[in-house]
């Protein structure tokens, strides 16, 4: 075991600030102590001076290779968690599928298929749970012990993912019994539907249609809905990307009756508007569901809120890549929606931003403590699903994820800097401040500025726990 001393930083968790040295041997945390005050000696030594000293993000909902629309998202597991470690993120959990009429065992082993041997950082599994039936319920018992202790269901996609109100509860039921936890894509996919053919028919087909199509009113309606079945049933609920504020009010009210009802937004949300989705077929590259929300309307300032008085919890990406041009092997992508935005695949990059971004708008132009930037991006992701105190913050004992920061470097987010597999960058142009300098994984440095030194495979599969909140 080979150990390294990140020395002279300012390590920063949810709860501590810290100036302190952090000794790491092999891949766990084994010390911290105060900067300077220990004579102690790595094998490899990183200097922090300057820097913060951050647990690596952790990212809840990405959708790597994920089938939709007629193609298959473009990161693949190489790609896109090489891509994640250099945005700062150490750990994702991906969304396994069952397909309507298949097994959700051959949904989760297939996903180890894709990812074991692939992935450059850690990573778990949800479950879409795509075909609610006896068998299905049976194996959410099988996949618990697989550590897959979180399933997504879909209020919304009438036909692909869809479920109904009656194998909604169920699912809930035996999530319930079993500890597991329920994510929940609440928008009112049967509504929208007929909103879809009634835009078409009116000759309405550019992406701006997609998010209006998606009222933000009938994401609250399947929030509450879906509130209303975890309260009956007892399951712990968790929202996925929320968008609009109606939802949000929905998840308060219920958090204020003391049900363990959970909810993420996504940096999309956070940053774009109606205005990026109307600039022509170019609005494709926002396109995913929920919708971009009318800043006017107030969406966007609600969830900064929310993320500022933890009404909501944690910020993921939902990233769900498609190129918008054609891609010599992925084929045509965004463009499949040319003249139909309903063929638009679903879906936006951001499982590299997403640390970045979050940072500069809730710490540079909201004040929020870097603690709280934590909390939402590493330690709160964890705690909810299963894998804190191995990961989610720096303390003896610990998974030896960490970021190095540098709070005051100025750099632009572009196409031509990154490194998912897509061919543009939803947050172009856009200026920050901090950046992710240096990464570890388990104890080894896979980022080191622009250089890149791991390789596909050094990421483990991560058998999840029960939620630590909610009973
Ligand atoms: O547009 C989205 N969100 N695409 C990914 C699938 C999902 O609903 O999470
Ligand atoms: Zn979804
Ligand atoms: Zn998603």
């Amino acid at each position: 075991m080979s150990t390294t001393l990140i020395k002279g930083g300012t390590v920063i968790t949810a709860t501590e600030t810290m100036d302190a040295d952090v000794l790491i041997d092999g891949e766990k945390v084994v010390a911290l102590a105060a900067r300077g005050s220990q004579k102690w000696k790595g094998d490899k030594e990183i200097d922090a001076k300057d820097k913060y000293v951050l647990p690596g993000g952790i990212d809840v909902h990405t959708h790597m290779e994920l089938p939709f629309g007629g193609t298959f998202a473009s990161d693949n597991f190489e790609t896109g968690t090489r891509a994640a470690a250099f945005g700062g993120t150490t750990t994702i959990i991906d969304f396994a599928v069952q397909a309507k009429g298949g097994s959700a065992m051959e949904g989760y082993e297939a996903w180890r298929a894709k990812a074991d041997g692939n992935v450059a950082i850690d990573y778990g599994l949800h479950m879409i749970t795509g075909d609610i039936n006896e068998q299905t319920l049976k194996e959410m018992d099988a996949l618990m012990g697989e550590g897959v202790t979180s399933f997504k269901l879909f209020m919304a996609y009438p036909g692909v993912f869809y479920s109904t109100d009656g194998e909604i509860l169920r699912a809930m039921q035996k999530a319930a019994e079993i500890g597991a936890t329920i994510c929940m894509h609440a928008e009112n996919g049967i509504a929208i539907d007929v909103y879809v053919e009634q835009a078409l028919k009116r000759g309405e087909t550019d992406p701006i249609h997609h998010a209006l199509v998606r009222k933000s009113l009938l994401e609250g309606e399947a929030a509450h809905r879906a509130i209303v079945l975890a309260e009956l049933t007892g399951a712990r609920l968790y929202i996925v990307h929320m968008s609009a504020k109606e939802a949000l009010e929905e998840v308060k009210a219920a958090r204020d009756r003391g049900l363990p009802i959970f909810a993420e937004t996504c940096p999309q949300y956070l940053y774009f508007g109606l205005e990026e989705m109307g600039n022509g077929f170019e609005g494709a590259k926002y396109v995913c569901s929920p919708p971009m929300r009318d800043r006017a309307a107030g969406h966007q300032e609600a969830l900064w809120k929310g993320l500022a008085t933890n009404d909501l919890q944690v910020v993921s990406t939902d990233h769900c890549p498609f190129c918008f041009d054609e891609h010599p092997e992925l084929g045509i992508q965004k463009k499949l929606g040319l003249g139909d935005f309903s063929k638009i695949p679903n879906g936006m990059p951001g499982v590299e931003p997403r640390f970045e971004v979050t940072y500069q708008g809730a710490v540079n132009q909201r004040g929020f403590s870097v603690n709280r930037f934590v909390e939402i991006v590493a330690t709160t992701p964890a705690k909810l699903f299963g894998l804190f105190p191995k990961k989610g913050t720096i303390a003896p004992g610990t998974d030896a994820d960490i970021v190095i920061f540098d709070p005051k470097k100025k750099h632009t987010i572009s196409v031509k800097n990154q490194h998912m597999r897509v061919d543009y960058s939803a947050y172009e142009g856009l200026e920050v401040t901090g950046k992710v300098e240096t990464v570890l994984s388990r104890g080894r440095v896979i980022v080191d500025g622009s250089d890149y030194l791991g390789k596909p495979g050094d990421g483990v599969f991560l058998k999840r726990g029960v939620s630590g909140y909610g009973g």
